[in-house]
């Protein structure tokens, strides 16, 4: 990454550069800002942002990950931070805001720290070392938690979704999600495993949120081909091909003479011949549905309804692998390889109009390894913010099944954490003591912001805090809906243990990177080029440099 040898750069003339303490503390703004925009949002009772782009649409939210993803960020070390906030998304699904924050803050820090001299690297071991602590210390606070402790699984998914713009329909959506991971859970060599993938979400303009529906199989945004299909199909047996059920058009345009009007027909009848083999094959394997990847033609589609066999083409490959995992089929490539023990099943294969689409519902998949949730909202701002919800609260479910530990929320992970690492820091001495301390310090702004979010008193709420986790109550927060401390497992504000640690980690990389950036060198702006110039700015990788901003001029 950043580390070992300095390179050697021989500048091109107008390329910005900026150096030492100034550079550092540029880059400190810039990751203070982005900690600060989004610092007001935390928890439950956070505002909103509202975004607006370029066209004018607008989003209304007060989630980090897409605060962060929406707003146009120029500043190379903004997008840092923006980079960690979507990387936890990504892998956690929870957490953007924490991580984000707590990076400003470990930054914040380390200014005072570098105005009293002491050397960004005794600050970046400091940070080191303190995070590797906190790692140490988690699973000591967690509770352990199975996949049959449905109850807990719930108070995960709510607690990731709060503050969300879902309101009331929380637990509606908490107790979906659970029933959504908990039946894909797969156990690899004796380990819980949870791929979110397998979980196909679909949305559908129409209905109220409520009628937002697990189902336990496939649901596509597909109807039958012909209207002389069956529209329901029970005790489905299906074939998922992943060719389609066409004559491929090379081998027809290949050059004809039409100079006997026989050779046309016979031609034809070539064709048809081949479209009725297909679906010979399809029914002599015993199926009554066929999923195909590709086109099904007309006179196939002709066939397939006069043996009442349900067909739906151009089916997205990623659906097709999930079809195969919900029904238990074998995607085959040849017709003359179906055999019927490839065939899939489902208790029910059928065509509902949902809103103003038809869509194909494959229901009753027994042991199914994928299942859908389909959702339904008035607006598609509603379905979005319902999609984000249920994201976050699929993932966190998903890591809680697999490392069976949680940690209390509302701050009191991070309030304990902060005392522990206190006292370790005595134990390290020396100047890094310092920044082992300055760590503790950052871990409170979480505490601190969730209080100050809600209006409360955010220096009392902390020494309360502080003296019930020095008389050991490890699991007291801040309890933002009562405006007081609470034992977070008591009220069901929980986190997976590795939200609070990916979430920790991130922020403490990436902060030890920026502080330890005391050069910056920015190509020059294009727009400052001569025309016809080529310039810096256009060679991949410096790219991203040239909109720097609050740049001097050298
Ligand atoms: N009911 C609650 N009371 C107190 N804190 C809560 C509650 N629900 C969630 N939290 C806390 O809010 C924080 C998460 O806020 P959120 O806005 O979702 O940010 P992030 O993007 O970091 O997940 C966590 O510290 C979590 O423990
Ligand atoms: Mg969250």
């Amino acid at each position: 990454m950043m580390t070992g040898q300095v390179p050697i750069l021989v500048l091109k003339e107008g390329t910005e550069r900026e150096t030492g303490r100034s550079a550092q503390k540029d880059n400190i703004a810039a990751a203070k800002a982005i900690a600060d925009a989004v610092r007001t949002t935390l928890g439950p009772k956070g505002m909103d942002k509202m975004l607006v782009d370029s066209l004018g649409d607008i989003v209304i939210t007060n989630d980090g990950a897409t605060i962060l993803k929406e707003i146009d960020v120029q500043n190379p070390t903004a997008k840092m931070i923006v980079e960690v906030a979507k990387a936890q998304d990504q892998e956690v699904g929870d957490g953007t805001t924490t991580s984000v924050i707590l990076a400003g803050e470990l930054l914040k820090q380390a200014e005072v720290l570098l105005d009293q001299n002491i050397h960004p690297t005794i600050i970046t071991n400091g940070y080191r070392l303190a995070s590797q602590k906190a790692i140490e210390i988690l699973p000591q606070i967690a509770k352990k938690v199975t996949k049959d402790d449905v109850e807990i699984l719930k108070q995960i998914a709510m607690t990731a979704m709060t503050g969300k713009n879902i309101g009331y329909d929380r637990e509606y959506f908490a107790d979906l999600a659970v029933k959504a991971v908990l039946s894909i859970v797969e156990n690899v060599n004796g380990k819980f495993r949870v791929d979110v993938d397998n979980i196909k979400v679909e949305k559908k303009i129409g209905g109220g949120v409520r009628d937002t529906e697990l189902i336990d199989g496939i649901v596509l945004d597909k109807e039958k081909v012909h209207p002389r299909m069956p529209k329901v199909v029970k005790g489905a047996k299906i074939a998922l091909l992943n060719a389609g059920l066409e004559v491929k058009k090379t081998e027809i345009s290949a050059k004809i003479q039409i100079d006997d009007p026989s050779k046309i027909h016979a031609f034809l009848d070539e064709e048809e011949k081949q479209l009725k083999d297909m679906v010979e094959k399809i029914k002599a394997a015993g199926a009554n549905v066929v999923f195909a990847q590709k086109g099904i033609d007309d006179l196939a589609q002709h066939y397939l309804a006069k043996y009442e066999i349900y067909g739906a083409r151009r089916i997205k490959k990623s659906d097709m692998e999930k079809l195969a995992k919900a029904t238990g089929g074998k995607i085959v490539t040849n017709l003359d390889d179906l055999k019927p023990e490839d065939l899939g099943h489902a208790e029910l294969v059928e065509e509902v109009k949902i809103g103003n689409d038809y869509m194909t519902f494959v229901r009753g998949c027994k042991d199914a390894h994928a299942v859908s949730i389909l959702i339904r909202g008035g607006t598609e701002h509603v379905i979005a913010e319902v999609e984000r919800a249920l994201h976050d609260a699929l993932k966190v479910v998903g890591v809680t099944i697999e490392d069976s530990m949680i940690v209390p929320g509302g701050g009191a992970a991070e309030t304990e954490l902060a005392l522990r690492i206190r006292d370790y820091a005595h134990t390290v001495g020396g100047r890094e003591q310092l920044a082992v301390e300055a760590f503790a310090n950052a871990l409170e702004i979480i505490p601190r912001s969730l209080a100050e979010n809600a209006g409360m008193d955010a220096i009392s709420i902390l020494m309360k805090l502080k003296s019930e986790h020095e008389n050991n109550k490890k699991s007291y927060g801040v309890d933002v809906m009562n405006n007081k401390i609470e034992d977070m497992f008591k009220i069901g504000v929980v986190e997976p243990v590795r939200v609070k640690k990916q979430a920790i980690e991130s922020a403490m990389e990436v902060a030890t990177m920026i502080l330890r950036i005391d050069d910056v060198i920015a190509a020059k702006k294009k727009s400052e080029m001569q025309p016809g110039q080529q310039g810096p700015g256009q060679q991949p990788g410096m790219g991203g440099m040239g909109g720097m901003g609050g740049m001097p001029e050298m």
